[in-house]
């Protein structure tokens, strides 16, 4: 897996001459993985075509802040929400300014102002402006934001002088920006994280299960993994792709899901529980096809264990997160489970509408701990599970 595969990089080209270089930038991020779309300025746009960055990202180029094809006219929230990061390369001075002074006057300074996800400049420009005090000042004030900034170098300029201030080459460029998916807060950390649905038979053909895909799941396992993390993963029915880096081990039922966790629980630091348990297995369920005949069928139902409640209840327990789905009364019932499960967070997860949660990409939380109360609101699952997990780190690491 390269080291942007399934990132999202928003690319702002702004008013520079080495906005010729942009096209080769898209190629460099796309080759370390990631996926690219362009906002070009309309400073930007006298010097590099939009059909150019159309092409090479294979995406449309966006340069409109009032964009009637985007969803409800909206399209600088979308964008700063699809993005992981964002680079601006070449970024003029005028552009920088505008970001250091928080305007939104454009499409790119409103997706970064919409944005919190990382920030990466590259300015170019010529030396003297890139000297001049008030650009300095304003990159001073952006580097207190956080943005991080990727130095010009120095060399003949388009203008004939010579001396810093050329966008820096491509593939380093796109190298800073993979560094920033690189985080080692759990480093050294073991995780064990349940996901999917389980599969109670009835018989060798029929059986009982839910609508769970694992995509909540699954984005948990590749964020704890960007961090560091060795990840053992117990997945049921799963109707996702799964990390080759994880220690994957497959069960269909409730109690096989039960002993493959009690197994591998010991040394684990974090548990996350977010697997769609069965509650109930079919007591004596059937070796062969039930025929019908005529009459009704009534299955006994037995109660299956609660496994994150016996993980929670283990001498050497590790910090452990639940899951909570809920169609109503979904506050009580999540802090019911909290403190009824014994664990450290539970993560709500409303269930009854048709667009996020059970096997849909989107999701919409809450984060309940006993101190805390956080809504995240509704994104990618990637998105949603790196939030819960930058709140998890905070609060209970
Ligand atoms: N869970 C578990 N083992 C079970 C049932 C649930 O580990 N046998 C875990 C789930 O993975 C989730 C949490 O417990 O993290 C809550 O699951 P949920 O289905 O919301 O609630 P239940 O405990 O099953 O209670 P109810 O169905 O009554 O809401």
């Amino acid at each position: 897996m390269n080291r942007l595969t399934n990132k999202h990089i928003i690319l702002g080209v702004s008013g520079s001459i080495s906005a010729y270089k942009a096209p080769d930038i898209v190629r460099r991020l796309q080759d370390l993985g990631a996926q690219v779309k362009v906002i070009l300025t309309e400073a930007g746009a006298k010097f590099i075509t939009e059909l150019c960055l159309q092409s090479i990202s294979k995406n449309k180029v966006h340069h409109n802040l009032w964009d009637e094809n985007a969803e409800l006219g909206m399209g600088h929230i979308e964008l700063a929400k699809w993005a992981d990061a964002i680079l601006i390369a070449p970024a003029s001075a005028n552009t920088i300014a505008n970001i250091a002074l928080g305007k939104a006057n454009d499409l790119l300074s409103s997706v970064i102002l919409a944005n919190d996800a990382p920030l990466l400049i590259a300015p170019a420009m010529n030396l003297k402006m890139y000297q001049s005090h008030t650009l300095q000042d304003n990159l001073s004030t952006l580097i207190s934001h956080h943005t991080i900034i990727i130095r010009p170098e120095s060399g003949k300029q388009a203008c004939g002088d010579i001396g810093i201030g050329r966008l820096a080459e491509p593939s380093s460029i796109a190298k800073q920006v993979a560094k920033q998916f690189i985080s080692t807060k759990l480093t050294g950390k073991k995780v064990l994280i349940t996901l999917g649905a389980t599969i109670e038979a009835i018989d060798p053909v029929r059986f009982i299960s839910n609508h769970s895909s694992g995509k909540m799941g699954m984005a948990l396992v590749n964020a704890c993994i960007e961090s560091g993390a060795s990840v053992t993963c117990i997945y049921g029915n799963i109707t996702t792709t799964l990390n080759a880096k994880s220690n994957n081990i497959s069960i269909v039922s409730a109690q096989q899901m039960y002993t493959k966790v009690m197994d591998n629980i010991a040394g684990q630091n974090i548990f996350i529980a977010c697997a769609a348990v069965s509650d109930f297995s079919v007591k004596n369920a059937s070796n062969q096809k039930i025929k019908k005949d005529g009459g009704d069928l009534t299955l006994e139902l037995v109660p299956n264990k609660d496994i994150l409640a016996d993980v929670c209840k283990l001498k050497e327990k590790p910090i452990c997160m639940g899951f909570a789905a809920e169609t109503q009364n979904m506050l009580k019932n999540a802090q019911k489970k909290l403190k009824n499960k014994g664990c450290d967070v539970i993560i709500l997860n409303k269930v009854s509408s048709a667009d996020s949660g059970f096997n849909v990409d989107e999701n919409e939380v809450i984060f309940l701990s006993q101190n805390l109360n956080k809504k995240i609101g509704k994104n990618s699952k990637q998105k949603v599970a790196k939030k819960i997990l930058e709140i998890f780190i905070k609060e209970c690491l």
